[in-house]
């Protein structure tokens, strides 16, 4: 890996270990300047914009946030309240996803389930109830506060289908062909290096294996400049990339069906609509009025599986 892409992973790093230590009462690296100083919650990564949500489904199908403007927090607003019931504030105030991956991927008893960025564990929480004692769950993250926040979210959850493993999602501490479905909440698009991430998860699936991710895309590409920008990768916005490019590379890994099963648009068009505090986590790491008006950002829900041939 270059230099440039270990900063900014390094950057990335750092801003979740910096998250993940308020809740653990730990600390992984020294306090950075990335995160501000407010508590916890609600969560501070892709927040969803309130009322001011566009939806677009691309299949005629509602969309994949509630679009709750009544949601107290990121989790209220992006699960079911059903699905929250049950899990401790430290599972659901870590939620730092764009979208609700689980609720897409279909899961059935048995199934081998892989998490790619599993942070506070939530995804994996609602996996292993969908998969039941006989399936099991892997969480991956590189973040060593996040995998003690997690672990301890598990222990306090009483899970023995759910483990958790460090590394990285552009290479995988996973067996080729062992994974029945990748999920994923909010991280691809913080991979310095996006083919790597479609590369490795297309050698874990089994033959036949789902992916089924939440995920920040764009219509039009972010400038290198505000690219450059890392607080702004960090906080989920200008990692992201053109849609067509993201499917392109997905196709290139060896995907098929793949589908944007339905997207949210976060609104950044629509600013001065926000509430205020959705305004301001958009806001924090970045200077909209620098990005040219034909860059759109969404949170997409792509799906697409590993043929039955695929090696
Ligand atoms: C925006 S948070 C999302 C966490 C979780 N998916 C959720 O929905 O709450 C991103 C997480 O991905 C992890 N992460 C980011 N880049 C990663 C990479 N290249 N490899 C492994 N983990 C990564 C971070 O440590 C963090 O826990």
């Amino acid at each position: 890996m270059t230099d440039s892409k270990d900063t900014l992973k390094e950057k990335v790093r750092q801003r979740y270990a910096a998250i993940a230590d308020q809740f653990t009462g730990q600390r992984e690296t020294a306090p950075v300047e990335l995160v501000d100083s407010r508590p916890p919650e609600p969560a501070t990564c892709c927040q969803p914009a309130g009322d001011a949500i566009l939806i677009q489904a691309a299949d005629g199908m509602t969309c994949c946030s509630p679009a709750d403007s009544t949601a107290a927090t990121l989790a209220e607003a992006l699960y079911a309240l059903e699905e929250l019931d049950g899990l401790p504030d430290t599972v659901t105030a870590a939620a730092l996803g764009c979208g609700n991956p689980t609720a897409i991927a279909g899961l059935q008893p048995g199934e081998v389930v892989l998490d790619l960025g599993s942070g506070g564990g939530i995804d994996c929480f609602l996996a292993a109830k969908a998969v039941g004692p006989t399936g099991c769950v892997i969480g991956v993250d590189m973040t060593d506060s996040m995998l003690a926040l997690a672990n301890q979210n598990r222990d306090r959850l009483g899970l023995t289908n759910v483990e958790f493993r460090k590394g990285e999602i552009e290479n995988l501490p996973v067996e080729s062909s062992s994974v029945d479905v990748i999920i994923s909440n909010c991280v691809i698009n913080l991979s310095p290096d996006k083919d790597a991430v479609f590369r490795e998860a297309f050698r874990v699936l089994k033959p036949g294996g789902r992916f089924c991710v939440s995920d920040m895309v764009t219509e039009g590409e972010f400038p290198p400049q505000l690219r450059a920008n890392v607080n702004a990768w960090a906080g989920c916005i200008t990692g992201a990339l053109d849609q067509a490019e993201y499917l392109d590379k997905m196709r290139r890994a060896g995907f098929v069906d793949i589908r944007v099963e339905s997207r949210v648009s976060y609104g950044l068009e629509n600013l001065d609509q926000l509430d205020p505090a959705t305004r301001e986590a958009l806001t924090r790491d970045l200077d909209w009025s620098t990005v040219p008006d034909d860059v759109r950002l969404y949170s997409a829900r792509i799906v697409a599986r590993k043929p039955e041939d695929g090696i």
